[in-house]
């Protein structure tokens, strides 16, 4: 009997040693697991704010292009395609650097879409520069407002797309 001491030691060592194991994976499983309170909360480091930004400046390139080539069909489509990604980064609720940008884009940038789109579904393409200011205005507000006011959007000059034909 005089193995039994030992073998019984290297059980509960073996015993304790998976106790362990598995606490730590809990534990590093609860730490991937965000809290209740900051649930639907996510940090700026999981969202690519600048990804989304990035498409919604194409969408705005491309619809002052359009709309100047006088294609209502095709600064409709481009206004959609910059109101669906405006709604789905804000949908993220992303906060970046204390600053709620869901709480932003709701105040500057999707009230300016909104506008934009009842005026061409009036009036189509008539006074569409005026229209398209006041939503760059509402981006460049945002901008200040997030911190970012050194970003600031302006009317294009030159289309940057050579390679799509915007004339209806
Ligand atoms: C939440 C309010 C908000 C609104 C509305 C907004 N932006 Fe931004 N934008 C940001 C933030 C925040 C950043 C910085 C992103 C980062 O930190 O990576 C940014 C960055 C940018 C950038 C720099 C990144 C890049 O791709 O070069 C551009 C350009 C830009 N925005 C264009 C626009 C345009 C055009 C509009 C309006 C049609 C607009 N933004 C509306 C918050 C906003």
């Amino acid at each position: 009997m005089r193995w039994l001491v030992p073998a019984v030691l290297v059980f509960l060592v073996l015993v304790v040693a998976l106790l362990f194991v598995r606490t730590e994976r809990l534990t590093a499983l609860a730490a991937e697991r965000p809290t209740t309170a900051s649930e639907s909360v996510k940090n700026e480091e999981h969202v690519e704010v600048a990804e989304y930004m990035n498409h919604i400046h194409r969408y705005a390139h491309k619809l002052w292009f359009a709309a100047e080539a006088g294609n209502l069909p095709l600064a409709a489509f481009y206004l959609e395609e910059l109101e669906e990604t405006m709604e789905a980064l804000e949908e993220e609720r992303v906060i970046d650097e204390g600053k709620d940008l869901s709480a932003l884009l709701r105040q500057y940038g999707l009230p300016a879409v909104h506008a934009l789109e009842e005026q061409m579904k009036e009036r189509q393409l008539a006074d569409f520069k005026a229209g398209y200011e006041a939503l760059l205005v509402g981006c460049n507000a945002c901008h200040a407002a997030s911190d970012h006011a050194f970003i600031q959007v302006q009317v294009p000059t030159l289309n940057r797309y050579t390679d799509q034909v915007f004339q209806p």
